[in-house]
């Protein structure tokens, strides 16, 4: 038999129950509440992952004075004038935008132009570690350029390979929308391969394009041509690539050319949102068909007809031959953890189920803290239900080892590594360029719902702030 709780008290009960669930979901509520502007680099957890302290000095460095060496007269000079026309956003009037093309050791000068972009816009050379004020992140490298204003950059084109251009203001809308385009740049010496030809990937809403096109596009190319298909996914989910009527080889993946890729009968290889592939085949006399996820195609030299999606992948923790990396991972000055999860709380004061990273939501995230010249090793985890397409800006980064299974295959350079729920990669990178450089997830609304995190360098001050007058919104 219980005994009965008077109503005066249980009333009493009921209004602490009350209290104890609302007074912290408000305290979390107000703490989840951003500045009207902030400066990035104060945010977030700092991590030093084991290493030395750093500082992120009032006195230091200034990222707005990280702008490289490039004196002199530029070899590649571009004016372009980004613009939205009936929902999308245009570069030079169209999208994508055009191709930027370089040789290595160019000095490359692009004059970003605003001509009615209401929330402002930049450009991000993705995959190209460019020196940090040239990086593009509105708030963190630059202020958003305004309608009617406009920007210089310039930078030296270091490393050969498949790059692209795209805003990082508002960027989950802007780029989706279609203010981006590709980066080529050939090694100084002349291309081996008969034709060379670039497809960006792309979706307009439903419509799914290659260089703005639907459906299958013939490229000029005869049989016996050595060609090279430069794939560049601009949208925010994976897809699978794959070439009917004759073998191919992964030349390249994200701007970093494999070594020895053997050729490849049937199987698929995954691009990552953000990603680049390039593939390299020799057109047979029937024509060869490149296959992107079975909604667009390349045709070179014929068409030999619409394949399904092979089963089989190319895996490229062990696809290539070994070689050296250049350093050694095995000591590393810092060891950082980016595990990402799910879960429910307050992002900016409103409700939802949000992005984590080690357990935390934006803007608690971590800043990941070095010094030039460590030795960084970073173990992505993520249990979030959902796949994530990494993307560290200024470095890139190589895959040591994915569910603690060693990479045996060619050194695996990324800047843009999709990392499947429950899964788990091990990576490296050198921290060779001093700055404040995002690192996010690449599904572009992903990132706008707080799946950043940021790595800064010892004494570096940052020379932006987020939000503001200045009006910047990276994600
Ligand atoms: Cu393609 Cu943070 O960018
Ligand atoms: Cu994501």
């Amino acid at each position: 038999m219980g005994r009965t709780v008077p109503p005066r008290l249980r009333l009493l009960l009921a209004c602490l129950a009350t209290a104890a669930l609302v007074v912290p979901l408000g305290l979390m509520w107000r703490s989840s509440l951003l500045p009207d502007s902030y400066d990035m680099a104060a945010m977030g957890s700092l991590d030093l992952g084991g290493g030395e302290p750093v500082t992120h000095a009032h006195h230091g460095t200034a990222v707005a004075s990280l702008v490289g060496d490039t004196s002199g007269e530029p070899d590649v000079r571009e004016r372009y004038v980004v613009s939205k026309r009936d929902g999308r956003f245009l570069v030079n009037g169209s999208t994508p935008g055009p191709v930027l093309r370089a040789r290595v050791g160019d000095l490359v000068e692009v004059v970003l132009v605003n001509e009615n972009v209401a929330d402002g816009a930049t450009l991000h050379w993705h995959g190209i570690d460019v020196p940090n004020a040239m990086d593009g992140v509105a708030g963190v490298t630059q202020d958003a350029v305004m309608p009617g204003q406009s920007l210089t950059y310039r930078w030296v084109a270091e490393d050969p390979g498949t790059y692209w251009y795209h805003s990082h203001q508002v960027s989950h809308e802007q780029v989706r929308k279609g203010l981006l385009g590709a980066v080529v740049i050939t090694p100084a010496t002349a291309p081996r391969v008969a034709v060379d030809e670039v497809a960006v990937l792309h979706a307009y809403g439903t419509t799914f394009t290659v260089n703005g096109t639907e459906g299958a596009s013939a490229v000029p190319a005869r049989a016996g041509d050595r060609v090279r298909v430069r794939v560049v996914n601009t949208d925010n989910t994976a897809l699978p690539v794959w070439v009917s009527g004759t073998s191919y080889t992964v030349a390249a993946v994200d701007g970093h050319d494999v070594h020895r890729p053997t050729p490849v009968e049937g199987d698929s290889v995954l691009l990552t949102a953000g990603g680049r592939v390039d593939l390299e085949l020799t057109v047979p006399a029937g024509g060869a068909r490149v296959e992107y996820g079975g909604k667009a195609a390349t045709l070179l030299g014929g068409d030999p007809g619409k394949t399904r999606a092979p089963r089989e992948r190319v895996d490229l923790l062990t696809y290539g031959a070994p070689a050296r990396l250049g350093f050694d991972p095995e000591e590393p000055d810092r060891r950082f953890e980016y595990r990402i999860g799910r879960r429910l709380g307050f992002l900016d004061g409103k409700p939802g189920r949000w992005w984590t990273v080690n357990g935390h939501t934006f803007p608690d995230t971590p800043m990941y803290a070095v010094r030039e010249g460590d030795v960084v090793v970073v173990d992505i985890e993520n249990n979030s239900g959902e796949s994530h397409p990494m993307h560290l800006h200024g470095h890139h980064v190589v895959v040591l080892s994915r569910n603690g299974v060693e990479a045996t295959g060619s050194p695996w350079w990324t800047d843009s590594l999709d990392v499947a729920t429950g899964d788990s990669y091990r990576v490296a990178f050198v921290a060779d360029n001093p700055g404040i450089w995002m690192d996010h997830c690449h599904n572009l609304p992903h990132a706008a719902d707080g799946l950043t995190a940021h790595l800064m360098y010892d004494g570096v001050q940052s020379s932006y702030r987020v939000g503001g007058k200045a009006g910047n919104e990276p994600e």
